[in-house]
């Protein structure tokens, strides 16, 4: 028995997160249920949520170095005991029944030495906690470290300045060396993007170094796609007119996280590409119109793409937050792909267009905008949940490669290097 695996270190807390001693109010304690499930003789099965009278007694973990204490649920305690009885370290899973927890999850005996936290059970069962890993898997440490990584992040206008981002990247250092790799995630999750250069225009060579950094997702559009050789699916990336700002997939239940480009082949006039960090825009728009900020984190807006044997359509929020830190996690911005408005009654119609013509000016204002050439070698990586993309029009020949990485898969890897939680 011991514990097996912590992530996370101590770190400053909220007030929220703790009690000074075990008074807690019997308002808190009433609004704590206990599940029951109990066979009724006609043969459904009820579940109900039983209010319970006599409230569970909160564990309250003095912390070093702190005058306060944590105070944590039995249950959320003996659900989160980490002995190989209760969890399987090799698989990270858990062992223990939920259906068993509560009756299990009577304190019989607990103290505290060199950063531990040991609990004896009703039942005998034993525990040893390490108090910075419970301090940090709580709620309250989850809220606390979303906030900080959101405080991390650099939020841009269009004149850049000297944004670290655009400080190039090696494509032979980003090929072979793990700390550059480490280093062009830190970038797009700290600023939207990261750039390689010299990447070689061969396709291998493309499909190397973007599989480099992450294993590439399959949509619609395939694993890998190229434009400007080929019109192979409907979509007005595919042509060479001018693109507004926008963020791609907004027709999926669940956006690509990232984008990928690759510039081949440019011999032409115009097709200069720009960015606009949708997070920065965001922030303008709950300073300059909090109503409409609000608006827009909860009016669903549909959107689709259709070509030949296909129909894809999704609805969601504009601007999608984090259900349980509430940091502003995505946004859907693509006014080309926008559905038939059926999400919206007529009569709340006027102020649907109201607020979007709100945020849509912001998208548009050219000092929000970020303008660059994509020129043949660099490989761009793009937060597609965070940055809006468009493109001048153009005449000649442009040859763009590309993929997308799914949420999850960059995620994954941005928690593997440690850059996030
Ligand atoms: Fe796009
Ligand atoms: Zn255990």
């Amino acid at each position: 028995m011991g514990i097996l695996k912590f992530k996370s270190h101590l770190f400053k807390l909220p007030s929220f997160l703790f009690g000074n001693n075990n008074l807690c109010t019997r308002k808190t304690f009433l609004k704590s249920n206990l599940i029951s499930a109990h066979y009724c003789s006609g043969n459904s099965l009820q579940l109900k949520e039983n209010e319970h009278l006599t409230p569970p007694r909160f564990l309250d973990v003095h912390l070093p170095n702190a005058s306060q204490t944590l105070k944590l649920h039995p249950t959320w305690l003996r659900d989160h005991c980490r002995c190989p009885d209760c969890y399987n370290a090799i698989t990270y899973q858990r062992n223990n029944d939920i259906l068993k927890l509560n009756e299990h999850s009577t304190i019989s005996a607990h103290s505290q030495s060199d950063g531990l936290l040991h609990v004896l059970w009703s039942d005998g069962h034993k525990s040893i906690y390490s108090i910075p890993w419970l301090i940090s898997n709580t709620y309250e440490g989850r809220c606390q470290k979303q906030e900080e990584e959101a405080s991390r992040l650099i939020t841009w206008d269009g004149s850049m300045g000297n944004l670290p981002s655009l400080e190039p990247i090696l494509h032979r250092e980003a090929l072979h060396d793990d700390n550059t790799l480490s280093e062009i995630y830190r970038r797009v999750i700290q600023y939207g993007f990261a750039k390689i250069e010299q990447v070689p225009s061969t396709e291998i060579d493309t499909k190397i170094i973007i599989e480099r950094v992450c294993r590439m997702s399959c949509t619609v559009f395939g694993k890998f796609w190229e434009t400007g050789t080929n019109f192979d699916h409907m979509d007005t990336g595919y042509l060479n007119g001018y693109l507004e700002a926008h963020t791609d997939n907004t027709y999926f239940t669940e956006a690509q996280g990232y984008l990928v480009f690759h510039c081949t082949h440019f011999n032409g006039t115009g097709g200069e590409s720009f960015f606009v960090d949708g997070f920065h825009v965001a922030k303008q728009l709950k300073q300059l119109d909090p109503a409409a900020y609000d608006y827009l984190s909860k009016a669903n807006i549909t959107a689709e793409y259709i070509e030949p044997g296909e129909h894809f359509s999704s609805g969601g929020a504009i601007l999608r937050h984090d259900p349980v830190s509430g940091q502003l996690e995505q946004l859907r911005f693509n006014m080309l792909d926008r559905a038939p408005l059926t999400s919206v009654p007529q009569s709340e119609v006027g102020t649907f267009y109201r607020h979007l013509r709100t945020m849509a000016k912001l998208v548009r204002q050219k000092e929000n905008e970020y303008w660059f050439r994509l020129l043949p070698g660099t490989v761009m990586i793009i937060d597609n949940w965070r940055l809006l993309h468009g493109r001048n029009n153009y005449e000649g020949k442009r040859v763009l490669r590309g993929c997308y990485y799914s949420r999850s898969d960059f995620m994954s890897k941005a928690r593997h290097y440690g850059i996030i939680s």
